[in-house]
């Protein structure tokens, strides 16, 4: 008999998880006012509401926190963080960050202006508000097969040449550099080629310009290439790593993913102008250039997770487990972004409440049904998160509304997955009788879906 699958690390501890009544959980939500962000974390009983910052160490990552060396300049944690990097990207300059917003802030205060367009693929929140709130425009130049759910293509977060090269044609000298995000969060975890990389890299050499890689999920998007890819096959993920980062000019990084801390970020790149010129914002705004907005020890954990989770068996490991819960999807009927991305199931929100209207949010409405049926806590990534447009003042309800279920890495088991499917489930079963969603009560003008306040219709 073959084997079955099995998880690549056993488990050496472990942290109680409650359930909770209906009743709770109902009086727990309006108090909330429906915005899941508003729970406290001990009402809910499995958190997928992202996989930021709440992956499981290893035994040398704690091992390495002990190692943290805490001097204000010139840390030894610090060059051991820097040398891993160096060894994983090739890029030589490297500045840490407390997690990977601040190197957006930090790096897009020396390249993003008034009046730039930064052309990319489906750029995350904090990107584009960084971009936005520096009054320029955040330009998707996404394949429009990324916004057909259930078209199953490999690689669906790909950037389109073609958008790309009008955008550059004609904005060219407003264009401070192109960014690609990998894995593609917002178009559901959907990684991009190294194909497409190499056709980024050709536009940009065309047009003199240079390519950032917002690099939150690059190993899975690694893996992704070796399993998906012709040629990558008989490659390790570190060597396809390289390859990725060798068609691009520097990187921002939210280590609080791929890099299995619980915070951090950084810089890294291979132009000494960047880093000068970023360098000047470091220092107010993040702390010293060998901290950043890093402890010693968080830094050594770092260098350990990055080394880890550019290995094959972690990797395996840990989108078998996201394939797993798209599995038991599959079998119930509910329809999600195909095929599953690295990080995250989206379950596509438009298709399963049909009755309810986009003016009244249906994504948002299935994370709150989700959390009343189960205490399963998902995200909405759709019209709430989309903001308004910042000129017409309008909601944005061009893009995909969904519900996010991020899998925390090394942190549940295939047990937790069945509860989540199971539940969802039960909610898929009564979509007809849910005809009505969410109105907003309050707003801020960026970023709303962290602290909206909503009322249920
Ligand atoms: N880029 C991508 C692709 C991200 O997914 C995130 C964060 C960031 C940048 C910002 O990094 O949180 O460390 O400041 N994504 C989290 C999420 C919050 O839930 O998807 P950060």
């Amino acid at each position: 008999m073959e084997l079955p699958f099995a998880e690549s690390w056993r488990i050496k501890m472990v942290e109680p998880i409650k359930k909770s009544t209906r009743e709770e959980r109902e009086q727990w939500m309006k108090d909330a006012n429906y915005n899941l962000f508003q729970l406290r974390a001990e009402q809910v009983y499995i958190d997928c509401l992202t996989d930021s910052g709440t992956g499981a160490m290893s035994d040398r990552q704690w091992a390495a926190v002990m190692m943290g060396d805490e001097s204000y300049a010139g840390s030894s944690s610090f060059f051991h963080l820097k040398d891993t990097i160096t060894k994983i990207t090739g890029f030589e300059y490297v500045i840490p960050t407390h997690q990977g917003r601040a190197a957006e802030n930090v790096l897009f205060s020396h390249l993003v202006k008034e009046g730039s367009i930064v052309p990319g693929n489906s750029h995350f929140d904090t990107t584009k508000g960084h971009i936005e709130s520096r009054k320029a425009v955040a330009l998707d130049c996404t394949i429009d097969e990324a916004k057909d759910t259930q078209l199953e293509i490999p690689f669906k977060g790909n950037v389109d040449p073609k958008k790309l090269e009008k955008a550059l044609a004609e904005h060219n000298e407003k264009v401070p550099f192109i960014i690609v995000t990998v894995t593609n969060n917002t178009a559901g975890g959907q990684p991009v080629s190294m194909q497409n990389l190499r056709e980024v890299r050709a536009i940009a050499d065309k047009y003199g310009k240079r390519v950032v890689l917002d690099s939150a999920r690059f190993a899975e998007n690694a893996y992704f290439i070796k399993t998906r890819e012709e040629g990558y096959a008989d490659k390790t993920i570190k060597e396809i790593a390289l390859e990725m980062f060798s068609l691009a000019d520097g990187m921002t990084m939210s280590a609080k993913k791929d890099g299995i801390v619980n915070m951090g970020g950084f810089i890294a790149t291979r132009h000494e102008d960047w880093y000068e010129g970023a360098k000047r914002f470091c220092i107010p705004f993040e702390g010293y250039l060998t901290y950043g907005g890093m402890n010693g020890r968080d830094m050594e954990a770092l260098a350990v997770g990055l080394d880890e989770n550019t290995e094959f068996d972690n990797l395996e490991t840990r989108i078998h487990q996201v394939e797993f819960l798209a599995s038991l999807l599959d079998e119930y009927g509910i329809p999600y972004q195909r095929p599953v991305g690295g990080h995250a199931l989206f379950v596509d929100a438009d298709k399963v409440l049909t009755k309810v209207p986009k003016e009244e949010f249906p994504a948002q409405t299935l994370a709150i049904e989700l959390y009343l049926e189960a205490g399963v806590r998902g995200c909405e990534i759709g019209y709430i998160l989309a903001d308004r447009d910042p000129v017409t003042r309008e909601n944005r309800f061009g893009g995909l509304d969904l519900l996010r279920l991020c899998v925390a890495r090394r942190v549940y088991t295939d047990n937790h997955m069945r509860v989540i499917a199971a539940a969802l489930k039960n909610v898929f079963d009564r979509r007809d009788e849910i005809t009505r969603g969410v109105e907003i009560v309050w707003e801020a003008e960026l970023m709303r879906h962290f602290t909206v306040k909503l009322r249920r219709l």
